[in-house]
């Protein structure tokens, strides 16, 4: 039994070692402890979703996409799928040396509902590997424009849930560029993405705006807010997304009207299917 108040009586010690939350000799330091509060943030939002999803389903997935070291997934199966009788985590990861770690220390803590594939997530939409429908889509700091994968992949699989931190987004911000001049003399907005920089800024915005009306114009209603306690990434933006089969009626207008507004409609596909 431990006695740092900050760790969960039923939490593995084991495991939060290797997350190095705990160090060696089983202590938090300062940065561990922030670390831990980052997770418990994040795990705040995710938890009554999982719990509404037991209600509903009798063996529920979450799947994870750019899982890396897996830390997201064994941290919800260690504090809450652990107590139940199921409910699986699959981890999507294209490093295949951290798909092996993942899958060796799971087996080592018989957390016998993970699984982790090898796979882009663009290659997860249409693996067998994977059922054809999932529950919960999860995806932190996935990436470039895997965070649009994960969208595509929660769409097709229609998923209840979708989680979402983005990573910096490139495309859009290259569009942009592309078409620098010619924007100018389209729409005084061009101003808005004159400097480099705030091509770079501009496009990572847009991006996530373009993402949540995708989302509404499937059906989800979509709640954006900041994941606090990550003030050491700019890459604070969680969004989540819950699917109402009640698509925002406007939403694809919007999206159409947006991406011709700021000369984006090469990324018609990427955003409108
Ligand atoms: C910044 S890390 C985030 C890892 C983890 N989600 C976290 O928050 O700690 C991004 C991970 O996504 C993986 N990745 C990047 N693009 C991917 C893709 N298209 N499909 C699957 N994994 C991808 C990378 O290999 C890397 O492990």
């Amino acid at each position: 039994m431990t006695l740092i108040p900050e760790i969960k009586p039923q939490q593995s010690i084991e495991l939060l070692k290797e997350l190095h939350i705990l160090t060696r000799d089983g202590k938090l330091n300062q940065d561990t402890r922030r670390k831990l509060k980052q997770v418990y943030h994040l795990y705040q939002f995710i938890e009554p979703l999982l719990t509404e999803v037991m209600q509903e389903q009798a063996d529920p997935v979450l799947v994870d996409h750019g899982a890396g070291k897996s830390y997201l997934g064994f941290i919800l199966y260690d504090l809450f799928l652990k107590q139940q009788a199921t409910g699986r985590v699959m981890g999507i990861e294209t490093r295949g040396e951290l798909v092996e770690k993942s899958r060796a220390l799971a087996q080592r803590l018989g957390f016998g509902r993970m699984d982790f594939l090898h796979l882009s997530v663009e290659d997860a939409i249409t693996t067998e590997q994977l059922p054809a429908q999932v529950d919960i889509v999860t995806a932190l700091h996935a990436c470039n424009t895997a965070t649009d994968d994960a969208i595509r992949f929660g769409l097709e699989k229609r998923a209840q849930f979708m989680v979402l931190v983005p990573c910096c987004q490139a495309e859009v911000a290259e569009v942009l560029r592309k078409h620098k001049s010619e924007s100018f003399g389209l729409t005084p907005l061009a101003e808005i993405w004159r400097h480099p920089l705030h091509t770079r800024e501009f496009g990572s915005q847009i991006t996530n705006v373009l993402r949540c009306l995708q989302l509404e114009a499937h059906g989800y209603q979509v709640t954006v807010t900041e994941l606090v306690g990550w003030e050491h990434s700019m890459k604070n933006e969680l969004i989540i997304a819950r699917y109402k089969n009640s698509p925002r009626r406007n939403a694809q207008e919007r999206l159409e009207q947006i991406l011709s507004s700021l000369n984006l409609a090469d990324l018609r596909s990427r955003f409108i299917y």
